[in-house]
Protein backbone atom coordinates (compact mmCIF):
# COMPACT_ATOMS: atom_id res chain seq x y z
CA UNK A 1 0.00 0.00 0.00
CA UNK A 2 2.85 2.56 0.94
CA UNK A 3 4.20 1.62 -2.37
CA UNK A 4 1.13 2.37 -4.24
CA UNK A 5 0.30 5.43 -2.21
CA UNK A 6 4.15 6.62 -3.09
CA UNK A 7 3.32 5.96 -7.08
CA UNK A 8 0.62 8.00 -6.87
CA UNK A 9 2.07 10.59 -5.33
CA UNK A 10 4.57 10.40 -8.33
CA UNK A 11 2.48 10.28 -11.05
CA UNK A 12 0.33 13.54 -9.66
CA UNK A 13 3.04 15.39 -10.81
CA UNK A 14 2.25 14.32 -14.19
CA UNK A 15 -0.20 17.40 -15.57
CA UNK A 16 -3.72 17.29 -14.47
CA UNK A 17 -5.76 15.97 -17.90
CA UNK A 18 -2.66 13.43 -18.47
CA UNK A 19 -3.32 11.92 -15.21
CA UNK A 20 -7.13 11.41 -15.35
CA UNK A 21 -7.14 9.53 -19.04
CA UNK A 22 -4.46 7.03 -17.17
CA UNK A 23 -6.40 6.49 -14.12
CA UNK A 24 -9.93 5.77 -16.49
CA UNK A 25 -7.88 3.80 -19.04
CA UNK A 26 -6.39 1.80 -16.11
CA UNK A 27 -10.05 1.02 -14.66
CA UNK A 28 -11.94 -0.05 -18.03
CA UNK A 29 -9.29 -1.86 -19.89
CA UNK A 30 -10.01 -5.29 -20.46
CA UNK A 31 -6.55 -6.11 -20.71
CA UNK A 32 -4.54 -7.13 -17.68
CA UNK A 33 -2.48 -3.60 -16.71
CA UNK A 34 1.02 -4.17 -14.54
CA UNK A 35 3.46 -1.45 -13.33
CA UNK A 36 6.59 -3.33 -11.76
CA UNK A 37 9.78 -1.55 -10.78
CA UNK A 38 13.40 -2.40 -11.45
CA UNK A 39 13.48 -5.38 -9.21
CA UNK A 40 10.29 -6.70 -10.45
CA UNK A 41 8.26 -5.50 -7.37
CA UNK A 42 4.59 -4.92 -8.77
CA UNK A 43 3.76 -0.90 -7.95
CA UNK A 44 0.39 -1.08 -9.26
CA UNK A 45 -1.89 -3.45 -11.00
CA UNK A 46 -5.36 -2.92 -12.68
CA UNK A 47 -8.59 -5.15 -11.87
CA UNK A 48 -8.51 -6.73 -14.92
CA UNK A 49 -4.84 -8.11 -14.52
CA UNK A 50 -6.58 -9.64 -11.18
CA UNK A 51 -8.86 -11.21 -12.81
CA UNK A 52 -6.67 -12.88 -15.50
CA UNK A 53 -4.55 -14.22 -12.59
CA UNK A 54 -7.04 -15.02 -10.20
CA UNK A 55 -5.49 -13.29 -7.14
CA UNK A 56 -6.25 -9.54 -5.59
CA UNK A 57 -4.25 -6.23 -5.64
CA UNK A 58 -3.26 -7.18 -1.81
CA UNK A 59 -1.85 -10.29 -2.49
CA UNK A 60 0.22 -9.16 -5.43
CA UNK A 61 1.25 -5.35 -4.86
CA UNK A 62 5.30 -4.86 -3.24
CA UNK A 63 5.64 -8.77 -3.94
CA UNK A 64 7.60 -10.17 -6.95
CA UNK A 65 5.80 -10.02 -9.97
CA UNK A 66 6.71 -14.23 -10.45
CA UNK A 67 4.11 -14.58 -7.38
CA UNK A 68 1.52 -14.85 -9.84
CA UNK A 69 3.36 -18.35 -11.72
CA UNK A 70 4.02 -21.70 -10.70
CA UNK A 71 6.88 -22.48 -8.46
CA UNK A 72 8.39 -24.69 -11.48
CA UNK A 73 8.32 -21.36 -13.39
CA UNK A 74 8.64 -18.35 -11.16
CA UNK A 75 12.70 -18.22 -11.09
CA UNK A 76 13.52 -18.67 -14.17
CA UNK A 77 10.80 -15.69 -15.25
CA UNK A 78 11.90 -13.20 -12.44
CA UNK A 79 15.37 -14.02 -13.94
CA UNK A 80 15.16 -13.09 -17.36
CA UNK A 81 13.83 -10.01 -16.43
CA UNK A 82 16.37 -8.82 -14.13
CA UNK A 83 19.15 -9.47 -16.79
CA UNK A 84 17.18 -7.73 -19.28
CA UNK A 85 16.47 -4.95 -17.42
CA UNK A 86 19.83 -4.52 -16.82
CA UNK A 87 20.70 -4.56 -20.00
CA UNK A 88 18.24 -1.72 -20.46
CA UNK A 89 16.66 -4.18 -23.31
CA UNK A 90 13.16 -5.54 -23.25
CA UNK A 91 11.06 -7.95 -25.18
CA UNK A 92 8.44 -5.55 -26.02
CA UNK A 93 5.71 -8.07 -27.62
CA UNK A 94 5.61 -11.25 -27.56
CA UNK A 95 3.62 -14.55 -26.74
CA UNK A 96 4.20 -17.05 -24.34
CA UNK A 97 2.47 -19.79 -22.34
CA UNK A 98 2.22 -19.82 -18.38
CA UNK A 99 1.35 -22.12 -15.56
CA UNK A 100 -0.17 -19.55 -12.88
CA UNK A 101 0.45 -19.78 -9.24
CA UNK A 102 -2.78 -22.60 -8.93
CA UNK A 103 -1.37 -24.82 -12.18
CA UNK A 104 -3.70 -23.31 -14.79
CA UNK A 105 -1.94 -23.06 -17.69
CA UNK A 106 -2.91 -19.88 -20.14
CA UNK A 107 -1.65 -18.44 -23.40
CA UNK A 108 -0.52 -14.80 -22.91
CA UNK A 109 0.36 -11.80 -25.05
CA UNK A 110 2.55 -9.13 -23.29
CA UNK A 111 3.39 -6.21 -24.62
CA UNK A 112 5.70 -4.30 -22.74
CA UNK A 113 7.40 -1.05 -22.05
CA UNK A 114 9.73 1.03 -20.16
CA UNK A 115 8.67 3.96 -18.69
CA UNK A 116 10.90 7.15 -16.96
CA UNK A 117 8.83 8.89 -14.38
CA UNK A 118 9.22 12.51 -13.90
CA UNK A 119 11.94 11.66 -10.90
CA UNK A 120 13.60 9.55 -12.83
CA UNK A 121 12.85 6.24 -11.87
CA UNK A 122 12.18 3.74 -14.40
CA UNK A 123 8.94 1.53 -14.27
CA UNK A 124 8.04 -1.37 -16.49
CA UNK A 125 4.61 -1.41 -17.70
CA UNK A 126 2.89 -4.53 -19.13
CA UNK A 127 -0.31 -4.89 -21.03
CA UNK A 128 -0.95 -8.48 -20.41
CA UNK A 129 -4.12 -10.14 -22.77
CA UNK A 130 -5.43 -14.01 -21.97
CA UNK A 131 -4.96 -15.32 -25.70
CA UNK A 132 -5.63 -18.74 -23.86
CA UNK A 133 -8.65 -19.54 -26.23
CA UNK A 134 -7.69 -18.51 -29.70
CA UNK A 135 -4.21 -20.21 -29.29
CA UNK A 136 -5.89 -23.62 -28.27
CA UNK A 137 -8.43 -22.94 -31.36
CA UNK A 138 -5.20 -22.47 -33.47
CA UNK A 139 -3.40 -25.30 -32.36
CA UNK A 140 -7.09 -27.52 -32.39
CA UNK A 141 -7.01 -25.97 -36.52
CA UNK A 142 -3.55 -26.86 -37.16
CA UNK A 143 -4.06 -30.60 -35.65
CA UNK A 144 -6.85 -31.30 -37.40
CA UNK A 145 -5.40 -29.64 -40.82
CA UNK A 146 -2.64 -32.33 -39.86
CA UNK A 147 -5.30 -35.23 -40.03
CA UNK A 148 -6.83 -34.25 -42.97
CA UNK A 149 -3.79 -34.44 -45.11
CA UNK A 150 -2.98 -37.67 -43.19
CA UNK A 151 -6.64 -38.61 -44.53
CA UNK A 152 -6.03 -36.86 -47.85
CA UNK A 153 -2.55 -38.65 -48.44
CA UNK A 154 -3.41 -42.04 -46.94
CA UNK A 155 -6.94 -42.35 -48.10
CA UNK A 156 -7.31 -45.76 -49.94
CA UNK A 157 -9.50 -43.61 -53.06
CA UNK A 158 -8.45 -40.83 -55.08
CA UNK A 159 -9.17 -37.35 -53.96
CA UNK A 160 -9.30 -34.13 -55.37
CA UNK A 161 -10.19 -30.50 -54.92
CA UNK A 162 -11.49 -28.30 -58.00
CA UNK A 163 -12.57 -24.64 -57.88
CA UNK A 164 -14.75 -23.48 -60.14
CA UNK A 165 -13.38 -20.38 -61.64
CA UNK A 166 -15.51 -17.90 -63.22
CA UNK A 167 -16.34 -18.57 -66.60
CA UNK A 168 -15.05 -21.87 -66.71
CA UNK A 169 -17.61 -24.46 -66.52
CA UNK A 170 -15.18 -27.06 -64.92
CA UNK A 171 -12.68 -25.07 -62.68
CA UNK A 172 -8.98 -26.18 -61.84
CA UNK A 173 -7.64 -28.84 -59.62
CA UNK A 174 -5.74 -26.83 -56.57
CA UNK A 175 -4.97 -29.84 -55.01
CA UNK A 176 -4.76 -34.11 -55.94
CA UNK A 177 -3.58 -36.79 -53.59
CA UNK A 178 -1.33 -39.80 -54.32
CA UNK A 179 -3.41 -41.94 -55.12
CA UNK A 180 -4.72 -39.73 -57.56
CA UNK A 181 -1.55 -39.45 -59.08
CA UNK A 182 -0.60 -42.98 -59.06
CA UNK A 183 -3.79 -44.27 -60.69
CA UNK A 184 -4.10 -41.72 -63.06
CA UNK A 185 -0.02 -41.59 -63.94
CA UNK A 186 0.51 -37.93 -64.20
CA UNK A 187 2.72 -35.97 -61.61
CA UNK A 188 1.16 -33.60 -59.56
CA UNK A 189 2.09 -30.76 -61.49
CA UNK A 190 0.86 -32.19 -64.35
CA UNK A 191 -2.93 -32.85 -62.65
CA UNK A 192 -2.71 -29.12 -61.69
CA UNK A 193 -2.68 -28.06 -65.13
CA UNK A 194 -5.09 -29.97 -66.25
CA UNK A 195 -8.89 -28.97 -67.01
CA UNK A 196 -11.12 -31.70 -64.40
CA UNK A 197 -12.67 -32.68 -67.62
CA UNK A 198 -9.93 -34.41 -69.33
CA UNK A 199 -9.80 -37.33 -66.95
CA UNK A 200 -13.17 -38.35 -68.05
CA UNK A 201 -13.99 -40.36 -70.76
CA UNK A 202 -15.06 -38.38 -74.01
CA UNK A 203 -18.39 -40.33 -74.13
CA UNK A 204 -19.14 -39.77 -70.54
CA UNK A 205 -18.73 -35.42 -70.40
CA UNK A 206 -22.50 -34.95 -70.96
CA UNK A 207 -23.33 -36.59 -67.94
CA UNK A 208 -20.37 -35.61 -66.13
CA UNK A 209 -21.65 -32.17 -67.04
CA UNK A 210 -25.48 -32.93 -65.98
CA UNK A 211 -23.62 -34.11 -62.52
CA UNK A 212 -21.75 -30.65 -62.02
CA UNK A 213 -24.83 -29.08 -63.23
CA UNK A 214 -27.04 -31.07 -60.58
CA UNK A 215 -24.29 -30.90 -57.89
CA UNK A 216 -24.54 -27.39 -57.75
CA UNK A 217 -27.70 -27.21 -57.27
CA UNK A 218 -27.59 -30.16 -54.36
CA UNK A 219 -24.24 -29.35 -52.92
CA UNK A 220 -23.91 -32.97 -52.58
CA UNK A 221 -23.89 -36.02 -55.19
CA UNK A 222 -22.43 -39.44 -56.04
CA UNK A 223 -22.03 -40.04 -59.62
CA UNK A 224 -20.63 -42.98 -61.73
CA UNK A 225 -18.47 -42.27 -64.52
CA UNK A 226 -15.69 -43.91 -66.86
CA UNK A 227 -12.02 -42.14 -66.30
CA UNK A 228 -9.55 -42.19 -68.33
CA UNK A 229 -5.82 -42.51 -66.94
CA UNK A 230 -3.10 -40.50 -69.20
CA UNK A 231 -1.97 -44.28 -70.84
CA UNK A 232 -5.99 -43.82 -71.83
CA UNK A 233 -6.83 -47.31 -69.50
CA UNK A 234 -10.37 -46.61 -68.89
CA UNK A 235 -11.46 -47.01 -64.85
CA UNK A 236 -15.13 -47.48 -64.00
CA UNK A 237 -15.85 -44.85 -60.83
CA UNK A 238 -17.94 -43.61 -58.66
CA UNK A 239 -17.53 -40.20 -57.33
CA UNK A 240 -18.87 -38.39 -54.09
CA UNK A 241 -18.75 -34.99 -54.70
CA UNK A 242 -19.24 -31.90 -52.16
CA UNK A 243 -19.84 -28.49 -52.46
CA UNK A 244 -18.26 -25.68 -50.72
CA UNK A 245 -16.76 -22.27 -50.50
CA UNK A 246 -13.41 -21.85 -49.91
CA UNK A 247 -11.16 -18.86 -50.13
CA UNK A 248 -14.22 -17.22 -51.20
CA UNK A 249 -14.38 -19.55 -54.07
CA UNK A 250 -16.87 -22.76 -55.45
CA UNK A 251 -14.55 -25.49 -54.08
CA UNK A 252 -15.48 -29.22 -55.04
CA UNK A 253 -13.98 -32.31 -52.68
CA UNK A 254 -14.22 -35.08 -54.89
CA UNK A 255 -13.69 -38.93 -53.52
CA UNK A 256 -13.63 -41.38 -56.30
CA UNK A 257 -13.47 -44.72 -55.91
CA UNK A 258 -12.41 -46.97 -58.69
CA UNK A 259 -15.15 -49.71 -59.01
CA UNK A 260 -13.83 -51.88 -61.74
CA UNK A 261 -13.42 -55.00 -59.36
CA UNK A 262 -16.99 -54.13 -58.12
CA UNK A 263 -18.62 -53.76 -62.16
CA UNK A 264 -16.47 -56.96 -63.17
CA UNK A 265 -18.15 -59.15 -60.15
CA UNK A 266 -21.41 -57.48 -60.99
CA UNK A 267 -21.29 -58.39 -65.19
CA UNK A 268 -19.97 -61.96 -64.32
CA UNK A 269 -23.26 -62.29 -61.40
CA UNK A 270 -25.53 -60.58 -64.25
CA UNK A 271 -24.12 -63.32 -66.63
CA UNK A 272 -23.97 -66.47 -64.30
CA UNK A 273 -27.64 -65.49 -63.55
CA UNK A 274 -28.37 -65.96 -66.92
CA UNK A 275 -27.03 -69.09 -67.33
CA UNK A 276 -28.56 -70.21 -64.82
CA UNK A 277 -32.44 -68.93 -65.97
CA UNK A 278 -31.38 -70.69 -69.08
CA UNK A 279 -30.60 -74.21 -68.22
CA UNK A 280 -33.48 -73.58 -65.81
CA UNK A 281 -35.64 -73.02 -68.24
CA UNK A 282 -34.07 -75.54 -70.29
CA UNK A 283 -34.62 -78.53 -67.82
CA UNK A 284 -38.40 -77.00 -67.16
CA UNK A 285 -38.98 -77.50 -70.92
CA UNK A 286 -36.55 -81.45 -71.25
CA UNK A 287 -38.81 -82.15 -68.27
CA UNK A 288 -41.84 -81.30 -69.97
CA UNK A 289 -41.41 -83.31 -72.75
CA UNK A 290 -40.51 -86.25 -71.05
CA UNK A 291 -44.02 -86.31 -69.48
CA UNK A 292 -45.82 -85.99 -72.70
CA UNK A 293 -43.80 -88.78 -74.12
CA UNK A 294 -44.38 -91.03 -70.91
CA UNK A 295 -47.69 -90.08 -70.62
CA UNK A 296 -48.22 -91.38 -74.86
CA UNK A 297 -46.45 -94.10 -73.85
CA UNK A 298 -48.25 -95.07 -70.93
CA UNK A 299 -51.57 -94.58 -72.70
CA UNK A 300 -50.73 -96.12 -76.02
CA UNK A 301 -48.85 -99.35 -74.58
CA UNK A 302 -50.47 -99.90 -71.45
CA UNK A 303 -53.71 -98.48 -73.11
CA UNK A 304 -53.52 -100.97 -76.42
CA UNK A 305 -52.81 -104.08 -73.93
CA UNK A 306 -55.56 -103.07 -71.84
CA UNK A 307 -58.12 -102.63 -74.77
CA UNK A 308 -56.85 -106.27 -76.41
CA UNK A 309 -57.28 -108.13 -72.58
CA UNK A 310 -60.51 -106.44 -72.32
CA UNK A 311 -62.22 -107.60 -75.80
CA UNK A 312 -59.97 -110.99 -74.96
CA UNK A 313 -62.06 -111.73 -71.81
CA UNK A 314 -65.36 -110.50 -73.41
CA UNK A 315 -65.29 -112.77 -76.29
CA UNK A 316 -64.28 -115.35 -73.26
CA UNK A 317 -67.31 -114.49 -71.23
CA UNK A 318 -69.39 -114.98 -74.31
CA UNK A 319 -68.26 -118.75 -75.23
CA UNK A 320 -69.23 -119.63 -71.32
CA UNK A 321 -72.30 -121.97 -70.95
CA UNK A 322 -75.11 -120.72 -68.53
CA UNK A 323 -74.27 -123.80 -65.59
CA UNK A 324 -70.56 -122.39 -65.50
CA UNK A 325 -71.77 -119.73 -62.87
CA UNK A 326 -69.17 -119.60 -61.12
CA UNK A 327 -66.25 -119.19 -63.51
CA UNK A 328 -68.66 -116.24 -65.31
CA UNK A 329 -68.42 -114.24 -61.70
CA UNK A 330 -64.71 -114.62 -61.93
CA UNK A 331 -64.72 -113.71 -65.56
CA UNK A 332 -66.70 -110.30 -64.65
CA UNK A 333 -64.44 -109.17 -61.91
CA UNK A 334 -61.67 -109.63 -64.17
CA UNK A 335 -63.92 -107.13 -66.27
CA UNK A 336 -64.28 -104.74 -63.85
CA UNK A 337 -60.21 -104.57 -62.92
CA UNK A 338 -59.53 -104.07 -66.63
CA UNK A 339 -62.21 -101.25 -66.55
CA UNK A 340 -60.21 -99.53 -63.17
CA UNK A 341 -56.86 -100.41 -64.32
CA UNK A 342 -57.79 -98.20 -67.68
CA UNK A 343 -59.14 -95.60 -65.86
CA UNK A 344 -56.01 -95.56 -63.49
CA UNK A 345 -53.99 -95.20 -66.99
CA UNK A 346 -56.07 -92.11 -67.74
CA UNK A 347 -55.35 -90.63 -64.45
CA UNK A 348 -51.82 -91.10 -64.27
CA UNK A 349 -51.09 -89.77 -67.72
CA UNK A 350 -53.73 -86.79 -67.29
CA UNK A 351 -51.37 -86.21 -63.83
CA UNK A 352 -48.46 -86.27 -66.26
CA UNK A 353 -49.67 -84.00 -69.01
CA UNK A 354 -53.37 -83.85 -69.32
CA UNK A 355 -54.40 -84.57 -72.99
CA UNK A 356 -56.82 -81.87 -72.71
CA UNK A 357 -54.34 -78.92 -72.74
CA UNK A 358 -52.89 -80.30 -76.60
CA UNK A 359 -56.12 -80.99 -77.70
CA UNK A 360 -58.63 -78.82 -76.37
CA UNK A 361 -56.65 -75.79 -75.11
CA UNK A 362 -56.04 -74.05 -71.58
CA UNK A 363 -59.56 -73.15 -71.21
CA UNK A 364 -60.50 -76.12 -70.85
CA UNK A 365 -58.04 -77.65 -69.11
CA UNK A 366 -58.60 -75.26 -66.01
CA UNK A 367 -61.79 -76.26 -66.26
CA UNK A 368 -61.06 -79.94 -66.00
CA UNK A 369 -58.31 -79.18 -63.19
CA UNK A 370 -60.91 -77.06 -61.15
CA UNK A 371 -63.47 -80.25 -61.20
CA UNK A 372 -60.66 -82.58 -60.71
CA UNK A 373 -59.37 -80.37 -57.73
CA UNK A 374 -62.98 -80.01 -56.32
CA UNK A 375 -63.85 -83.91 -56.79
CA UNK A 376 -60.67 -84.29 -54.08
CA UNK A 377 -61.03 -81.76 -52.01
CA UNK A 378 -64.72 -80.14 -51.40
CA UNK A 379 -63.98 -76.65 -51.90
CA UNK A 380 -65.71 -74.02 -53.35
CA UNK A 381 -63.96 -72.74 -56.59
CA UNK A 382 -65.52 -69.93 -58.84
CA UNK A 383 -64.29 -69.46 -62.72
CA UNK A 384 -64.55 -66.93 -64.98
CA UNK A 385 -62.92 -66.15 -68.62
CA UNK A 386 -63.21 -63.11 -70.43
CA UNK A 387 -63.30 -65.14 -73.53
CA UNK A 388 -64.38 -68.97 -74.59
CA UNK A 389 -61.23 -69.58 -76.34
CA UNK A 390 -57.95 -68.78 -76.14
CA UNK A 391 -55.31 -69.45 -79.02
CA UNK A 392 -52.18 -69.29 -77.43
CA UNK A 393 -49.11 -71.26 -78.28
CA UNK A 394 -48.19 -74.25 -76.49
CA UNK A 395 -45.07 -73.03 -74.77
CA UNK A 396 -46.98 -70.50 -73.19
CA UNK A 397 -50.38 -72.49 -72.40
CA UNK A 398 -48.23 -75.33 -70.63
CA UNK A 399 -46.60 -72.36 -68.37
CA UNK A 400 -49.89 -70.75 -67.40
CA UNK A 401 -51.16 -74.37 -66.46
CA UNK A 402 -48.33 -75.52 -64.51
CA UNK A 403 -48.28 -72.12 -62.69
CA UNK A 404 -52.27 -72.45 -62.18
CA UNK A 405 -51.88 -76.01 -60.69
CA UNK A 406 -49.06 -74.72 -58.33
CA UNK A 407 -50.84 -71.69 -57.17
CA UNK A 408 -54.15 -74.02 -56.61
CA UNK A 409 -51.90 -76.83 -55.27
CA UNK A 410 -50.65 -74.21 -52.70
CA UNK A 411 -54.28 -73.16 -51.70
CA UNK A 412 -54.93 -76.63 -50.49
CA UNK A 413 -51.90 -77.28 -48.51
CA UNK A 414 -50.85 -74.39 -47.01
CA UNK A 415 -54.15 -71.70 -47.20
CA UNK A 416 -56.65 -73.65 -45.30
CA UNK A 417 -59.40 -71.39 -47.31
CA UNK A 418 -62.81 -72.67 -48.83
CA UNK A 419 -63.11 -70.58 -51.57
CA UNK A 420 -60.94 -70.19 -54.62
CA UNK A 421 -61.72 -67.86 -57.19
CA UNK A 422 -59.91 -68.24 -60.51
CA UNK A 423 -59.79 -65.55 -63.21
CA UNK A 424 -58.96 -65.69 -66.58
CA UNK A 425 -58.39 -62.60 -68.75
CA UNK A 426 -57.59 -61.57 -71.98
CA UNK A 427 -55.96 -57.55 -72.09
CA UNK A 428 -54.33 -57.28 -75.04
CA UNK A 429 -51.13 -57.84 -75.09
CA UNK A 430 -51.51 -60.06 -72.25
CA UNK A 431 -52.96 -63.12 -70.53
CA UNK A 432 -53.93 -62.33 -66.81
CA UNK A 433 -54.48 -65.20 -65.05
CA UNK A 434 -55.93 -64.35 -61.12
CA UNK A 435 -55.99 -67.17 -58.41
CA UNK A 436 -57.23 -66.04 -55.56
CA UNK A 437 -58.43 -67.55 -51.72
CA UNK A 438 -59.83 -66.45 -48.64
CA UNK A 439 -57.18 -68.37 -46.14
CA UNK A 440 -54.61 -67.37 -44.30
CA UNK A 441 -52.50 -65.00 -46.53
CA UNK A 442 -48.65 -65.62 -47.39
CA UNK A 443 -46.48 -63.38 -45.74
CA UNK A 444 -43.72 -61.58 -47.40
CA UNK A 445 -41.01 -63.68 -45.90
CA UNK A 446 -42.53 -66.52 -47.11
CA UNK A 447 -42.70 -65.20 -50.59
CA UNK A 448 -39.37 -64.27 -50.69
CA UNK A 449 -37.93 -67.36 -49.09
CA UNK A 450 -34.82 -68.93 -51.40
CA UNK A 451 -36.55 -72.07 -50.41
CA UNK A 452 -39.97 -71.69 -51.82
CA UNK A 453 -38.88 -73.39 -54.68
CA UNK A 454 -42.82 -73.47 -55.63
CA UNK A 455 -42.96 -70.01 -55.84
CA UNK A 456 -39.18 -69.44 -57.68
CA UNK A 457 -40.49 -71.94 -59.96
CA UNK A 458 -43.90 -70.11 -61.03
CA UNK A 459 -41.90 -66.92 -61.66
CA UNK A 460 -39.06 -68.56 -63.40
CA UNK A 461 -41.53 -70.24 -65.68
CA UNK A 462 -43.08 -67.02 -66.36
CA UNK A 463 -40.22 -65.15 -66.97
CA UNK A 464 -38.56 -67.79 -69.48
CA UNK A 465 -41.98 -66.77 -71.75
CA UNK A 466 -41.27 -62.94 -70.81
CA UNK A 467 -44.34 -62.72 -68.62
CA UNK A 468 -44.13 -62.06 -64.18
CA UNK A 469 -45.88 -63.39 -61.43
CA UNK A 470 -46.73 -61.29 -58.87
CA UNK A 471 -48.17 -62.68 -55.28
CA UNK A 472 -49.54 -60.74 -52.71
CA UNK A 473 -50.95 -61.66 -49.10
CA UNK A 474 -53.40 -60.65 -46.46
CA UNK A 475 -53.33 -61.72 -43.33
CA UNK A 476 -56.23 -63.60 -42.78
CA UNK A 477 -57.89 -62.40 -45.95
CA UNK A 478 -55.90 -64.28 -48.11
CA UNK A 479 -53.20 -64.60 -51.61
CA UNK A 480 -53.88 -63.07 -54.64
CA UNK A 481 -51.04 -65.17 -57.28
CA UNK A 482 -51.50 -62.39 -60.68
CA UNK A 483 -50.03 -63.94 -63.65
CA UNK A 484 -49.07 -61.99 -66.51
CA UNK A 485 -48.01 -63.62 -69.89
CA UNK A 486 -47.53 -61.78 -73.29
CA UNK A 487 -49.36 -62.40 -76.13
CA UNK A 488 -49.93 -61.10 -79.94
CA UNK A 489 -52.29 -64.11 -80.83
CA UNK A 490 -55.69 -63.48 -82.01
CA UNK A 491 -58.29 -64.45 -79.39
CA UNK A 492 -61.90 -65.17 -79.93
N1 LIG B 1 -52.05 -69.60 -50.93
C1 LIG B 1 -51.22 -69.63 -49.86
N2 LIG B 1 -51.68 -69.28 -48.63
C2 LIG B 1 -50.88 -69.29 -47.56
N3 LIG B 1 -49.56 -69.62 -47.60
C3 LIG B 1 -49.04 -69.97 -48.78
C4 LIG B 1 -49.83 -69.99 -49.97
N4 LIG B 1 -49.03 -70.35 -51.01
C5 LIG B 1 -47.79 -70.56 -50.48
N5 LIG B 1 -47.79 -70.33 -49.14
C6 LIG B 1 -46.65 -70.41 -48.23
O1 LIG B 1 -45.48 -70.20 -48.99
C7 LIG B 1 -44.59 -71.28 -48.84
C8 LIG B 1 -43.82 -71.51 -50.11
O2 LIG B 1 -44.63 -72.07 -51.13
P1 LIG B 1 -43.96 -73.00 -52.22
O3 LIG B 1 -42.76 -72.27 -52.74
O4 LIG B 1 -44.98 -73.37 -53.21
O5 LIG B 1 -43.42 -74.22 -51.41
P2 LIG B 1 -44.18 -75.55 -50.91
O6 LIG B 1 -45.56 -75.52 -51.50
O7 LIG B 1 -43.36 -76.66 -51.46
O8 LIG B 1 -44.17 -75.47 -49.42
C9 LIG B 1 -45.45 -72.43 -48.40
O9 LIG B 1 -44.70 -73.37 -47.66
C10 LIG B 1 -46.51 -71.76 -47.57
O10 LIG B 1 -46.03 -71.55 -46.26
MG1 LIG C 1 -45.96 -75.24 -53.50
Amino acid sequence: MIVEEALIEKIKQIPDRAELLFSRLWDISVDGMRLIDRNGNILMVNDAYCRIIGMTKDDLIGRPFSVVYHHSEKENVFHTYLIDTSHEEIKTRFERENILWNGKRCWFEFSNSFLDLPDSEKVTLSIIKDITERKNSELELIESEKKFRMLFNNANDAVFVTQLRENKTYGDFIIVNNIACQRFGYTKEEFLRLSPSAIVQPQYIEEFNRSIEKLIFDNHIIYQVIHRAKDNKLIPTEVSSHLFTYDGELTVLSIARDITERKEAEDKLRRNSIVLRNLASHLQSIREEERTLIAREIHDELGQVLTVLKIQITLLANKLRDDQKDLKEKINHLSQVIDDSVESVQRITSKLRPNILDELGLIAAIEWQTQEFKKTTGKLFSLSFSSNEVIIDKEKSTVMFRIFQEAVTNIIRHASADHVYIALNYNHPKLILEVRDNGLGISSEQIKNPRSLGIIGMKERALAVGGEVTIEGIPTKGTTVNVEIPFDNESK
